[in-house]
Formats: C-alpha cells, structure tokens, sequence
C-alpha cells in the first residue's frame, strides 16, 4: 500500500449546536480516488472545506505529506459553489489561472480534453450550466495539483458530459499519480471512479473501505428483487419481507432465499416489471441507512 499524503485525526466541526462532523479519522494514500458519499447535509463538503484549511475544526487535525505553508501549490480545490467573472472569456479566465499559479500547462489540449474548445472565446455568461461545471473543474486542474478536491463533481452535467469528465480524471489519476478526493451524489460516479468510498452519515463516518468490499459486506449474498405490485391496496402484504419503498410504486426486498420469496410474491401478493440482480452500490446504500434514490439516482432522503 502507498503512503499517505494526508492524515485526518478526530475532526470535529459544529455550527453554533449543529455537529457537521464527529471524530473523523482517515488516511488519504497517494495515489488513490477517493469517493465521499451521504446525504443532503451530511458534512461531506465541511469535511472537504476542514482538509483545505477553509474552516477550522473546533478539535482534531490534518496532516499534509507536503509543507502546510506551499499547501495550495500542491492541491486544487472546486468548491460547490463556483462564482466566476461572467463579463471574462474562458480563455481569458483559463490564462489567468495559468499565470497565477506559474503553470506551464498546454491550454489547448487540455479545453479540448474537457469538449470547451469551441467555447474558448465564449463569454462565462452565456456558457452553460454544464459548461460552467466543466471549466471549473478544468481550472482546478490548471495548476496540475498532486492532489485534487472535487465537491460535486458532475452535478448539472447530462449523462455524455459526466463520462468525459470521469474519464479526464482517471487520465490524470493514472498518468500522474494525483491524489483525488470527490463528493457526489451519484452513485455510479462513486462506483466508477473510486478506488475507496467514505460514507458518511449524519456527520459520523460509518464506512470507510474497498466499494466491492461494501458490496460484499452489507450484501452477503443476498439477491435484490424489485418489482412493482399490481394492487397498490395490497402492499401491507409486503411488510413481512422488509421491502423498500422506492419511486413509481417499486419496492425491493433483499433475501438469500430468492426463489422462495419470488415464487410467494407473484402467488401470493400480485407483482409486475420484476428484476433479480445482485446488489450494486446504490442498492447497499439504501440497505445501510435506508435512503431512497430518485429518479436520476441521486439520494433523496436521510
Ligand atoms: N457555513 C455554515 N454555517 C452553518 N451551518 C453549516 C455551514 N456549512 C454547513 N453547515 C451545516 O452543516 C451540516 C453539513 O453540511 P454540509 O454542507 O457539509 O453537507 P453536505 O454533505 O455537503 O450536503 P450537500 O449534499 O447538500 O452538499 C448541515 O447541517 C449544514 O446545514
Ligand atoms: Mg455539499
């Protein structure tokens, strides 16, 4: 195993009586994506914000392999929140960066690597919202960091554009060894993209590990049968096998006996549009704190 490029140790941080994150410890290994995950208001971005030296935690700390005071040389951050000057060009603003962080980076390549080529010349106002996204990730990137902070990495980006980001990253986490730590709320991204996820909850960490590892482990091999039942009034049937509500009047059970289960489900309670899969992340995730997707996957609920 690499080493560790930061080390977190028993971070706290509360607003006013809200605890956004409660003795947090982790090592960041050089080299690794590291995916962060939970729900609306979970700390993920506190957490990130405490790592960057934005906020100060009220107790614990964070060690960097690298000397504190050159910190910024050595990391990139994109906050949730980008504001940028709309009268600038992306050019304009793309040099800017350049200048001020003396990078010697090939602008060129890199517009085109994130599909802004064309927009080069664009005014930051009239960009898109998934443009914007994609420019400030490239902007975070100008200064080739060793180690990246992503909070939010592809939201307001459609399916195509989310991909070319995905793999952008994996380029530069592979050719150049960067150190990526994302928040998201995609799943799939997680699952795609990181080596390691944290899941955080309530601003407690409650798994921190491999995402096959949190697959095998929550799942033990049990089935995920989903389905829809035809009777709506007949859903109190369902309370037995402890089945997830999720979106549309789909439901899901988790179960080692499959084959007994379905074959009551489809005599027994009525079902329809019925899948039998092994448990992704995603399912896991509703599995550990019973959280529900929408539609585009995102997490909904706490
Ligand atoms: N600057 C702040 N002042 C007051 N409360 C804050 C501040 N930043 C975060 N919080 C609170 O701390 C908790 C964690 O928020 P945080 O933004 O870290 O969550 P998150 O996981 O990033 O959520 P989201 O998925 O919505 O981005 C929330 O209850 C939030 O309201
Ligand atoms: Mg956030």
């Amino acid at each position: 195993m690499s080493h560790s490029v930061i080390t977190v140790k028993g971070l706290k941080k509360s607003f006013k009586d809200k605890v956004a994150l409660n003795n947090i410890s982790f090592d960041v290994k050089m080299g690794e994506i590291l995916g962060i995950v939970g729900h609306n208001g979970a700390g993920k971005s506190t957490l990130i914000n405490t790592m960057v030296d934005i906020y100060k935690p009220d107790e614990g700390d964070v060690e960097y392999l690298f000397d504190r005071k050159s910190m910024y040389d050595h990391i990139g951050v994109q906050m949730q929140k980008n504001y940028f000057e709309g009268n600038a060009k992306v050019i304009d603003i793309c040099n800017l960066y350049k200048k001020l962080t003396k990078s010697d980076i090939d602008l060129d390549e890199m517009l085109d690597g994130f599909g802004l080529s064309k927009e080069k010349d664009t005014y930051i106002k009239k960009l898109s919202g998934g443009n914007v996204q994609r420019l400030s990730i490239l902007l975070t990137l100008i200064n080739q960091p060793e180690v990246v902070f992503l909070d939010e990495l592809t939201t307001g980006l459609d399916p195509v554009a989310r991909r070319k980001i995905w793999e952008v990253l994996r380029e530069i986490n592979r050719k150049n060894n960067v150190t990526i730590i994302i928040t998201s709320h995609f799943l799939d991204e997680i699952e795609y993209l990181a080596d390691r996820i944290m899941i955080l909850n309530k601003g407690e960490m409650v798994y921190l590990g491999g995402v096959t590892t949190a697959i095998d482990q929550y799942s033990q091999g049990e089935k995920v049968i989903e389905f829809q039942i035809k009777d709506p009034m007949a859903s109190f049937k369902l309370d037995k096998y402890g089945a997830i509500p999720l979106n549309d009047d789909r439901y899901q059970i988790y179960t080692k006996d499959d084959e007994k289960v379905l074959m009551e489900l489809i005599t027994k309670v009525g079902i329809k549009n019925l899948v039998v899969k092994s448990p992704t992340l995603e399912d896991v995730f509703l599995k550990i704190a019973g959280y529900k997707l929408d539609k585009e996957g995102r997490i909904i609920n706490e």
